[in-house]
């Protein structure tokens, strides 16, 4: 009888010591939010209208693995490159539609087509709906 009685002591003290730890644990739990919230404000704006549009962040990846270098990181021309910048979507879509249509365009057609002929619909609607980003 006498031991029973130990360890169910010793049985509610562990628990009663379980239950103690239990209620110290949410302040510090409480307090992670809290901390976590000042951090998450910072996020610049063009990182958040390309996070908001994926088709913008499709193009913008395609951009500047494909494009950036003949035209720029920035699309503002280099030589013989135009500058794509100030384009609009509508302008930069019909022109990728026509370089991959074999249509001939400026005097260096066929530089530019060899590119475009390579692009899928989906990357021709994602440029021209990146390029006229670049720069806002
Ligand atoms: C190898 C270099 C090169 C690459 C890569 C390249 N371009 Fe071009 N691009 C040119 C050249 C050169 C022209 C001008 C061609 C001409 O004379 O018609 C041009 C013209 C253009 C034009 C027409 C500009 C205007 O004002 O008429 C657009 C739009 C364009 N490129 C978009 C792109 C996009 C989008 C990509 C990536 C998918 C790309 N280019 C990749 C060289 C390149």
């Amino acid at each position: 009888m006498h031991r029973r009685a130990l360890i169910a002591a010793i049985a509610l003290t562990l628990a009663l010591a379980a239950c103690g730890k239990k209620e110290e644990a949410p302040p510090p739990e409480a307090k992670a939010p809290a901390s976590e919230t000042p951090a998450a404000p910072p996020p610049a704006a063009p990182a958040a209208e390309t996070a908001a549009n994926p088709l913008v962040a499709a193009g913008e990846a395609k951009f500047r693995t494909v494009c950036a270098v003949c035209h720029g990181q920035r699309a503002e021309g280099m030589g013989n490159y135009p500058r794509l910048a100030g384009l609009t979507s509508d302008e930069i879509r019909s022109k990728l539609l026509d370089y991959r249509a074999g249509k001939q365009m400026g005097p260096l057609t066929a530089i530019m087509a060899a590119t475009a002929k390579d692009l899928s619909d989906e990357d021709i609607e994602a440029l021209a709906a990146y390029i006229p980003t670049i720069g806002r």
